[in-house]
C-alpha cells in the first residue's frame, strides 16, 4: 500500500498508525513507517502520519519514534479523536521537545486535528486555535457517527429513515466555518465503500459544493474521482475567469470608481468578484 501511495497524484499522503493498525502490530507498523519515510519518493507534496489518540498508551511513543527518527520527512501529524484544546497543546509540546532533540527546526511539523466525536465538535474553535501548528481540520465520519449513536452502518451514506436531507450537514458546516474563521483548511473524511465510485462521488460532491478543500481517499480507485469532484468544472472555471475579466475591465475603465457592473443579465459587485476568485484559484491550483 505504501509503495502504491508513492506514485499517486494526490495532494497529501498520510500513513496510519491508528485505527488501520491493530494493537499488537503498532510497534511493527511504527518501524515500517519510519523506514518508508526514510526511503521517501512520495509524489504528494505533503506527507503526514496519523499518530494514535491521547486515550491510548501509544501517542508519545509514536511521536518520539516517528518524528525523532524520520521527522525531516514528515510535514504534519494527524491527531485523531481530537476532543479538547489541551490535547492539541500537549501534542505541540511533545513535538517541540522531539524536534529539538532531533535537531529539527522547531515548529516545522504541523498538526491536523481530526474531529470525530461530539466533544471535539463542541470544542472546535478552541481546538483550531490551540497551536500555531494547526493547519487543517479533518472530519472523521465513522467515529463521529458511532460516537453520537447514529443508526447507520455505511460511512458517508445517509442513515435509513432520514430522508430527504443530509444527516451530516450540521457537522460539515461547523467544521467548515471553524476552519474559515481561523484560516485553516477543511478536509472531509473517508468513504469506505472503495469499489462504489458513484457513492464516493455523491459523498464527495456534498462537501466539495459547500467549499471543503478536499476529501480522504482510501484506495487508488478513488483518486481520480476525488481530484475531479474537488476541481471546478471547465464551464465553472471559464465563467469565473470571464467574471474577473469583466469586473477588472469595467473598474479600470471607470478608474476603479464603479462598484457594480453587468455581466450578461447578472449584476456583479465586489462580493461576486470574490466568489469568482475562489473558483478561479481552485481551478488554477488544479492546473486549469
Ligand atoms: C476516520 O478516522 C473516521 O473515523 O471516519
Ligand atoms: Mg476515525
Amino acid at each position: 500500500m505504501i509503495d502504491k501511495a508513492r506514485g499517486l497524484p494526490v495532494d497529501e499522503v498520510f500513513l496510519d498508525l491508528e485505527d488501520a493498525v491493530a494493537g499488537p502490530a503498532k510497534e511493527e507498523a511504527r518501524e515500517n513507517l519510519v523506514a518508508a519515510l526514510g526511503r521517501g519518493g512520495f509524489a504528494a507534496p505533503t506527507v503526514v502520519v496519523r499518530v494514535n489518540a491521547w486515550d491510548t498508551e501509544y501517542t508519545v511513543r509514536d511521536v518520539t519514534e516517528v518524528v525523532g527518527r524520520a521527522g525531516a520527512h514528515v510535514d504534519a501529524l494527524l491527531l485523531p479523536k481530537a476532543r479538547t484544546a489541551a490535547e492539541v497543546a500537549a501534542l505541540d509540546l511533545v513535538l517541540t521537545q522531539v524536534e529539538k532533540a532531533a535537531g529539527l527546526p522547531v515548529g516545522h511539523i504541523g498538526i491536523e486535528p481530526q474531529i470525530e466525536d461530539a466533544l471535539g465538535l463542541t470544542n472546535i474553535d478552541a481546538i483550531a486555535t490551540a497551536s500555531p501548528r494547526v493547519l487543517t481540520l479533518v472530519f472523521g465520519p465513522a467515529d463521529f457517527m458511532a460516537s453520537i449513536g447514529m443508526r447507520t452502518l455505511t460511512v458517508g451514506e445517509q442513515p435509513d429513515g432520514y430522508a430527504p436531507g443530509d444527516a451530516y450537514h450540521h457537522v460539515f458546516m461547523t467544521i467548515l466555518v471553524a476552519a474559515r474563521a481561523h484560516g485553516l483548511q477543511a478536509i472531509d473524511g473517508p468513504f469506505l465503500k472503495v469499489r462504489d465510485e458513484d457513492g464516493f462521488r455523491r459523498a464527495a460532491a456534498r462537501t466539495a459544493a459547500l467549499g471543503f478543500d478536499g476529501k480522504w481517499v482510501l484506495h487508488p480507485a478513488q483518486v481520480d474521482a476525488g481530484n475531479e469532484v474537488f476541481s471546478p468544472r471547465q464551464d465553472e472555471f471559464d465563467k469565473a475567469e470571464a467574471i474577473l475579466e469583466a469586473y477588472a475591465r469595467s473598474t479600470s475603465v471607470e478608474g476603479g470608481a464603479r462598484g457594480a457592473v453587468m455581466f450578461g443579465d447578472e449584476m456583479l459587485d465586489e462580493a461576486s468578484r470574490k466568489m469568482a476568485l475562489v473558483v478561479s484559484a481552485r481551478g488554477r491550483a488544479a492546473g486549469m
